[in-house]
């Protein structure tokens, strides 16, 4: 399994530190899983220099799909590199809806991801009305197949799939969503030649929940963001199969 935090715009760099040494000392050693944590880019040296020598990794939240140039503002994936980072979250739902990103900027940024390197994960996901017209794999399909568009099949990528509506909102899809959705993913990327690619599940994941969710086919972990905020519920889902 696959445990990510998204911590979105929060934590300052003293508290990224505080957070990942209580997280280390918590879990000494990942041997089973793996953890991921995606800080604000602010604060993605002070993660560097705390998980230094651990096995959790970690990214950026987002990138642009140029090594480097007249970008003001825009995060480099060469220093994400420099710095020891792995992964690189792209299209998250937020970028996609308040910054206006589309499929075609991010199959660029897939593409840049990999050349460089590092891990894209790629976030998909229906709204509520897409779902409650019946359009969840459609619009599903039609994501993977856009934004993975330029990829490199033999590179790594990850699939975060995350229903819109289920994410901040405390609605955490059902069980049965999440195996529909997950198998409905896992096809459409056997249909693209990548079907090993772990697909994580994200929206209002909790501890109370993700056992469960855990424990279904094609869930390979899990892309959190409020509980991921703390210690204890992140370090308790990161023992989801304990
Ligand atoms: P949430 O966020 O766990 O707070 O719903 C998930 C995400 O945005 O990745």
């Amino acid at each position: 399994m696959i445990y990510a935090a998204n911590w979105k715009l929060y934590k300052t760099p003293t508290e990224t530190r505080d957070f990942l040494q209580k997280f280390l000392s918590l879990h000494p050693k990942e041997k089973h899983n793996e953890v991921v944590v995606f800080p604000t880019a602010i604060c993605l040296e002070a993660a560097a220099e705390t998980l230094k020598g651990s096995d959790v990794r970690w990214g950026a939240q987002n990138c642009y799909f140029e090594k480097q140039g007249a970008f003001t503002g825009e995060n480099s994936v060469d220093t994400v590199k420099s710095l020891g980072g792995q992964y690189i979250l792209i299209g998250h739902s937020e970028r996609r809806t308040l910054f206006g990103e589309m499929d075609e900027l991010l199959s660029k940024k897939v593409k840049f991801v990999q050349d460089m390197g590092l891990t894209p994960m790629l976030c998909i996901g229906e709204t509520l009305q897409e779902r409650e017209s019946g359009k969840t794999q459609e619009v599903v399909t039609r994501q993977l197949r856009q934004s993975l568009k330029l990829m490199d099949k033999q590179k790594p990528l990850t699939i975060a799939y995350e229903p819109v509506w289920a994410i901040g909102t405390g609605k955490v899809a059902s069980s049965e969503q999440v195996a529909e959705a997950h198998q409905q993913v896992r096809n459409v990327l056997k249909e693209l030649g990548v079907e090993k690619s772990p697909i994580l599940y994200g929206g209002s994941v909790k501890p109370q929940n993700s056992t469960e969710l855990a424990k279904l086919k094609n869930v390979d972990g899990f892309l959190i963001g409020g509980a991921s905020l703390e210690v204890d519920s992140f370090s308790a889902i990161c023992r989801s199969l304990f």
